[in-house]
């Protein structure tokens, strides 16, 4: 196998050898069984009474993520979820869109003014940050914390994952802090609510029940981390891909109509949540390979959705291909709740994207940095030469 170092800029090639050569493998460098094919990613996440989501549970006592939505099982899953809808709803979501596109012309109107563009610095950080924090009701001087606190999230989760449990005194301090900062926000907005998503999930109630404290703070530092690198990721990638793909850029910028489908497709061809974890509850078998209740799987939604099963030429990126549902925001009762969102931030940025730009170079000898999480599949830096349609110039 690979080492995981290698996967990180292009697992691909080895998802190929694996949806082959072996579809369902025990991995010792995982420590869980790993899952390839479409239909057999599906079935794991659909059964959930088997494949239980509660990876975390009694890891790390500092960090009790038991505590977490993504990391529960029902009945606390059934409650805590429909008390999340209840705020968090597509039409909360669509209201946001006028605003969303003023964020991206900021944003845009910044990047074009620079020297030297990094996309992932100029745009895929700071636009879902400022997004999630606005939706949220965070008050615009406190956003430079949250991208410390979001990356110190996706590290903890990392490292609980790799099975080190030992917490770091400065993740266990900057988690502190962050549910501490979401508690003192939840409290203002009970006394004096406002339009936000934070004072509706203050107030939320389901059947009578309303969110405790720790639980809406975990669900508000839920909602920052999911939202920001996930979607950071996906504007990277999709970017990325442009780039290596100048015909299928043309075809956007041609017909900005088709940015929907295009954030489909770039979501299928380089799916930015490349794994997710379950523990198996009882005994059961996932492609005629036997698991034991305490086992750990993980299925690879990368590969999933490039399951030559399931597509034509799949590893092709053609926007303009028939409507191919993916499993990038997994499947069953933990489906992602911000799917709307990110289709919106999205699909926003690629159409305004669509009508300035003309063509993407990543510049000969850059050097594309993978992340270091292993589960997440995008960039660190990705300079930029951009030639702009607005000045037909090209612009560094
Ligand atoms: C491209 C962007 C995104 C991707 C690829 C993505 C992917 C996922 C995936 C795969 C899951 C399922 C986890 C599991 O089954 O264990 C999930 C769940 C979730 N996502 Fe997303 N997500 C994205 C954006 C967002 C955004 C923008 C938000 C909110 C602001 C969000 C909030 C959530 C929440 C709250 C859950 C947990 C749902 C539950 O456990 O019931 N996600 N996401």
């Amino acid at each position: 196998m690979s080492s995981l170092t290698d996967l990180r800029l292009d697992p691909y090639p080895w998802y190929a050898q694996m949806l082959e050569s072996s579809p369902v493998v025990f991995s010792p460098e995982f420590g869980a069984y790993l899952v390839f094919r479409a239909d057999d990613v599906k079935k794991v996440f659909a059964d959930h009474q088997t494949f239980s989501s509660a990876v975390f549970d009694g890891l790390s006592q500092d960090f009790p993520f038991e505590n977490q939505l993504t990391g529960m099982d029902p009945p606390r899953h059934t409650q805590l979820r429909a008390l999340a809808t209840h705020a968090f709803t597509p039409k909360a979501v669509m209201e946001l869109e006028p605003r969303i596109r003023q964020i991206v012309d900021r944003l845009l109107d910044a990047m074009f003014a620079k020297e030297e563009i990094d996309f992932v610095r100029d745009f895929s950080v700071p636009f879902p940050i400022s997004v999630i924090a606005e939706m949220l009701g965070i008050p615009p001087e406190d956003f430079g914390r949250f991208k410390g606190w979001s990356d110190t999230t996706v590290e903890i989760s990392e490292r609980l994952l790799t099975g080190q449990t030992e917490a770091l005194p400065e993740h266990v301090a900057a988690f502190d802090e962050l549910l501490g900062y979401f508690r003192d926000l939840l409290n203002e907005r009970r006394r004096e609510p406002k339009g936000d998503l934070i004072s509706r999930l203050a107030v939320a109630e389901v059947e009578g029940r309303a969110l405790s404290d720790t639980e809406a703070s975990y669900l508000c530092s839920l909602l920052l981390v999911a939202g920001n690198e996930t979607t950071t990721n996906l504007l990277s990638n999709a970017i990325r891909t442009f780039a290596e793909h100048p015909d299928q850029w043309e075809k956007l910028a041609n017909d900005p109509n088709l940015a929907s489908q295009a954030v489909e497709e770039v979501m299928r061809y380089r799916t930015s949540v490349q794994l997710m974890f379950r523990l198996v509850k009882q005994d059961t078998q996932v492609g005629g390979v036997a698991m034991k209740a305490g086992d750990r799987v993980a299925v690879f939604l990368g590969a999933a959705n490039r399951d030559p099963a399931k597509y034509d030429r799949p590893n092709e990126f053609d926007i303009t291909r028939p409507p191919a549902p993916h499993l990038t925001f997994g499947h069953g009762i933990h489906f992602c709740l911000g799917a709307p969102l990110a289709r919106l931030e999205v699909t926003t940025a690629l159409k305004a994207l669509a009508g300035r730009v003309s063509a993407f170079r990543i510049p000969e000898g850059s050097d594309l940095e993978p992340l270091t999480n292993f589960n997440l599949l995008g960039l660190k830096r990705l300079p930029l030469r951009i030639e702009r349609r607005d000045s037909g110039r090209p612009k560094s």
